[in-house]
């Protein structure tokens, strides 16, 4: 599978399998997360989505007992983690009001608990999770530019920012910041007009996309769906495929994050990399995710 550099440090698979639902997996075990890191693997998706908040702040620690399970997989892989996100539950179940937190002092520990519960000495890259609006760049800028210099992260990124958040705090990091994980599907495409890609290709920052199949309401819309499944059976191929690929097609180099717990499904992800999508069928999924033509 094709790769991505985000700088001279770090590389990801084109498609990255996130953990956001591990812990919603009725049939969840430490051997069926090893399964669907295996199944990943088989097909090159080596980089995996973590956050510290997933799973009510539980996941990364299922996640870290898969790890701890099969010595050598942490060498195999880039994780990927996220903080900022305070939510009264498990270990912040003393706080009153769902927050964010980007000082210093909770990036740090939030750091420091995300290597604990994975049982690794550093993470590949580590995103603020969601804009903060009372971000002091300049501190919480210097505490991520520290992080990846003491090497307890190799870079750092962003996730929902948009193009302004992103410069304000670009301009108090040494680092750059290496991608802005938002949410991008057919079903949630206005980034695609709105700027949001705009800005990250001018910049040659890869985007990360998550919710690529918005969750599964793709195949709920059904005009969407059909113009799917018609391009679909035209490729030879399968509709999340096609959805997929729909992503991979544009040249700001987007890597969808996907969070099937279906161990078929995920078995099946890389089809999405085999189908070259022609700009003409390109707009007709876009089109039909319009419900019209464009103007
Ligand atoms: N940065 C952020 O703020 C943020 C927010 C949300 C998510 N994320 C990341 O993005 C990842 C993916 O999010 P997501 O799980 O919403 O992504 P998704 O791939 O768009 O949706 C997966 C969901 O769709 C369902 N689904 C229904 N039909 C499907 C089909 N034909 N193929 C595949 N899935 C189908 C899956 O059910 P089954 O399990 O039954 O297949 C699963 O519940 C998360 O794990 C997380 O890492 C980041």
């Amino acid at each position: 599978m094709e790769r991505v550099k985000l700088s001279d440090d770090i590389e990801i698979s084109r498609l990255v399998y996130g953990m956001w639902r591990l812990t919603d997996d009725p049939s969840h075990s430490t051997e069926a997360t090893i399964a669907k890191l295996d199944a990943c693997l088989e097909q090159g998706i080596t980089t995996i989505d973590q956050a510290n908040i997933y799973g009510a702040y539980t996941a990364e620690a299922e996640f870290g007992k898969a790890l701890r399970e099969s010595p050598g997989l942490r060498q195999q892989i880039e994780i990927v983690s996220k903080c900022d996100i305070v939510w009264p539950a498990g270990r912040f179940a003393d706080h009153r009001v769902k927050h964010y937190d980007t000082s210093r002092a909770h990036i740090v520990a939030c750091v420091e608990q995300s290597l604990r519960d994975l049982g690794t000495d550093y993470i590949d890259l580590l995103l603020i999770h969601r804009p903060d609006p009372l971000m002091d760049q300049e501190e919480t800028g210097s505490t991520l530019d520290a992080l990846i210099d003491q090497g307890k992260i190799k870079g750092a990124g962003v996730s929902n920012f948009r193009p302004w958040d992103i410069e304000l705090l670009q301009s108090a990091m040494s680092h750059r910041l290496v991608t802005n994980q938002i949410e991008l599907s057919l079903a949630n495409h206005h980034p695609l007009v709105e700027g949001d890609v705009a800005h990250l290709q001018r910049h040659r920052c890869p985007i990360m996309a998550w919710s690529p199949l918005a969750g599964g309401e793709l195949f709920e819309n059904h005009s969407l769906n059909a113009a799917l499944e018609t391009v679909a059976t035209r490729l030879g191929s399968i509709a999340d495929a096609v959805a997929i690929a729909w992503l991979l097609a544009h040249p700001a180099k987007i890597v969808p994050v996907l969070g099937t717990n279906n161990i078929e499904r995920i078995r099946k992800l890389h089809a999405a990399t085999q189908i070259s999508m022609d700009r003409e069928t390109w707009f007709e999924l876009y089109t039909a995710a319009l419900g019209r033509e464009v103007a």
